[in-house]
């Protein structure tokens, strides 16, 4: 039996057309695009073209787009820049509390720097607290950022009500779409973004490549400075084979994206119904507002981690919800934030389907994993514990993952 790939939300493979699309910048089309000769011109045109390509998916102008090294690049870019180029008009940022690393830490980093934060929190199913998120923006706030889908439990959130709440105030709002594009509808106005952020490896294009959108007259202060790349918002010189494949990437799930999101939804009823059967196990995140691709459970005393390496035995790459705390062995910020007890987000399991995956995979994994499950259990300290120990365990504090693995 083949290896069963179910991490699509941490990285997945690079299309062979990507790959196509890609070659020729590593080779005779190796141009700088900043150079006046015919080389440079080259790869000019094919940054612009795929700029085009990007603009086209975001529903937006090939101006509004900067390209970045990624998801991180450009969350940072998003809230440090807009912090810093508009700290006049105030010092309140509003985020979530289920927001990726790459916002939270951006977020905890500008609070040292003389911004305020508030965290909002998400009810049960994941979904930001609106009643709350009204109550957060007040006259100080420049920026509110709220994630379009998260990635540990998929929950998709209300972007449009979010926006209404953010214009009425006059604040900007900056978007993390890296779960989202490509994978279901990400239109820049369609969703009230004035900033959006994506990235290339989520999406069969090449890692260490992303994009910005930027909304025409939203000003940004550069991170990195130097010569005039990007209109003068990221230094250095462009990584057109990364774009390009970007762009290749982007064309893709834009042609492909209907039928695929179908396709995948199907599939991954099929697991929840399957997994679901399993007698202790329950689903985090919402039931229908979640991304085509994303199952995430919690299985009573059952740690993930260990369920993790015993699938991986079988063949079958799963995660857990919590990758960017599993050194610390903390639970994940995302599952505590919708109110699992830290014994519960312990024991999640999040599985991510993807062009690859067929019927055929999901009736194997339906197959493997309650069997695994019992033997965890069998060995779980936890199963025979005191209700005392229990507890105890239950108030360890929690923390944002911050000194852990790196996240996806
Ligand atoms: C929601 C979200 N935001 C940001 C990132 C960071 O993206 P990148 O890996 O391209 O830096 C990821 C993935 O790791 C993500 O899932």
């Amino acid at each position: 039996m083949g290896r069963i790939y179910l991490d699509h939300a941490a990285t997945t493979p690079v299309d062979p057309r990507v790959l196509e699309a890609m070659q020729p910048f590593f080779s005779e089309k190796f141009g700088n695009a900043s150079s006046l000769h015919s080389e440079g011109t080259e790869a000019a045109e094919a940054l612009e073209k795929s700029r085009e390509t990007v603009a086209g998916a975001l529903g937006a102008k090939p101006d509004e787009v900067v390209f970045t090294s990624g998801g991180s690049e450009s969350d940072n870019l998003a809230i440090k820049g807009f912090a810093y180029a508009n700290r006049k008009k105030g010092n309140r940022i509003v985020t979530s509390a289920i927001e990726h690393p790459a916002v939270l830490n951006t977020c905890r980093y500008l609070e040292k720097n003389g911004f305020r934060v508030t965290y909002v929190p998400v009810g049960r199913n994941g979904i930001v607290d609106l009643n709350a998120l009204e109550k957060a923006v007040t006259e100080e706030t420049i920026l509110v950022s709220i994630m379009h889908a998260n990635n540990e439990i998929g929950t998709i959130q209300p972007l449009g009500k979010i926006s209404e709440i953010a214009k009425r105030r006059g604040v900007a709002l900056h978007t993390d779409a890296v779960q989202t594009f490509g994978k279901i509808e990400t239109d820049a106005d369609k969703l009230g973004a004035d900033l959006l952020s994506l990235s290339g490896h989520k999406i069969y294009g090449p890692k260490g490549v992303g994009a910005l959108f930027v909304r025409k007259g939203t000003v940004l202060e550069p991170l990195i400075h130097g010569g005039e790349h990007e209109k003068g918002l990221r230094a250095g010189t462009e990584n057109v084979a990364g774009i390009a494949g970007l762009a290749e990437a982007t064309r893709i799930c834009a042609k492909e994206m209907n039928g695929e999101a179908a396709r995948e939804t199907r599939l991954r009823d099929r697991l929840l119904k399957g997994i679901l059967e399993t007698p202790g196990s329950w689903l985090n995140g919402h039931r229908t507002k979640r991304l085509p691709n994303n199952a995430n459970f919690s299985f009573r005393h059952v740690e993930g981690e260990s369920l993790v390496l015993y699938l991986d035995m079988k063949g079958i790459a799963a995660s857990t919800g919590s990758a960017c705390s599993s050194l610390k062995l903390e639970p994940s910020h995302v599952l505590r934030a919708i109110g699992l007890t830290p014994e519960e987000a312990h024991g999640s399991l999040r599985l991510t389907l993807g062009r690859a995956t067929t019927a055929k995979d999901i009736e194997t994994v339906l197959e493997i994993i309650p069997g695994e499950v019992e033997k965890l259990r069998k060995i779980s300290p936890m199963a025979g514990m005191s209700a005392l120990e229990k507890k105890r365990l239950e108030k360890q504090p929690h923390g944002h993952g911050r000194h852990g693995k790196a996240c996806d």
